[in-house]
């Protein structure tokens, strides 16, 4: 039997977060180094718009992925390397399954069911979803987390990331950071004012994004969770988002600078705004201004 591959702590990162899956990740040994420094991410200056990092001109930089360090660099070229010579292997031995954490929920969970009609139910039936084949691949489902009592902001992205199906939050990670700064500007605090979920809670393997039939079977959770978070408004994040949560198959930008209603299964039309994705703002810094205008927007609401 050959010796397994080494791979770098840095690469095995890096291939991570293009979204190689894990089981064949878990074939390499992982070489143990030191990482590079990481820098602390600038607060924003004082006005308006500049509040969210890298509208104001020049600060685009701190709120991208730390991408021009040389040993960042390095390791992106590493990783780019390997990950063309393993998808360049056709004869690959099948690979191994994941191992299951102790704690994944299974269909064969004996614990008792919550109250149906909670949110604690529908958490329940969506660590346990087995209605599309996003859950043969998953850590875990992500929910969502936040303030569950009528939020004041129900924000809504895509899919968990990598990051968010291994600790079973979502927005970890930078645009989680960038979110919550945007938030924080437009004067909601993450920790109070905010829940915060997506369309489909399990992980697309390589952070594709979700295919129709996903979006639609996750969507009956999505209905049930915003009819018991009775949020103030929503804030869809990215097209995907934006096209569940107004109905309409059109491009973001024609679905943007509006002032949407969800129709609530009580009849409760709730305030759509339809933004960029934060991930999608930290490689295109100059939509952030435009992120401002909708947040503002957003921020408005029921002001007048
Ligand atoms: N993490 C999430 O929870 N949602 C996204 O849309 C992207 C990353």
């Amino acid at each position: 039997m050959p010796e397994a591959p080494e791979l770098g702590s840095l690469q095995l990162a890096w291939l991570e977060e293009l979204g190689l899956d894990r089981r064949l990740l878990s074939r390499y040994t992982v070489r143990t180094e030191t990482a590079p420094a990481q820098e602390t991410p600038k607060q924003a200056g004082s006005p308006e718009a500049a509040h969210i990092p890298g509208v104001a001109a020049g600060d685009a930089a701190s709120s991208a992925p730390a991408a021009d360090s040389a040993s960042t660099r390095d390791g992106v070229a590493a990783a780019r390397g390997l990950l063309r010579s393993l998808l360049g292997k056709k004869d690959a031995a099948p690979l191994p399954l994941p191992a299951v954490p102790e704690d994944r929920p299974s269909a064969k969970t004996t614990e008792a069911a919550p109250e149906p009609g909670t949110l604690d139910a529908l958490r329940h039936a969506v660590l346990h979803c087995q209605a599309c084949a996003l859950h043969q691949d998953r850590g875990t489902g992500v929910f969502g987390e936040g303030n569950t009592q009528s939020p004041a902001w129900l924000v809504i992205g895509e899919a968990p990331g990598t990051m968010d199906d291994r600790v079973g939050a979502p927005f970890q990670g930078r645009s989680g950071e960038l979110l919550r700064a945007m938030l924080k500007a437009a004067g909601a605090d993450a920790s109070a004012d905010v829940f915060f979920t997506n369309v489909v809670k399990c992980r697309p393997i390589a952070n594709r994004p979700p295919v129709a039939e996903e979006v639609a079977q996750c969507g009956l959770h999505l209905r049930s969770q915003v009819a018991l978070l009775q949020p103030g408004r929503i804030l869809a994040l990215g097209r995907v988002a934006a096209a569940a949560l107004t109905g309409q198959d059109a491009d973001l930008e024609s679905l943007r600078g509006k002032v949407w209603q969800y129709e609530c299964v009580s009849g409760r039309r709730i305030p759509v705004i339809a933004t960029y994705h934060p991930g999608w703002l930290l490689t295109h810094p100059y939509h952030k201004a435009g992120a401002w205008q909708d947040l503002r927007l957003a921020r408005d609401l029921g002001k007048d």
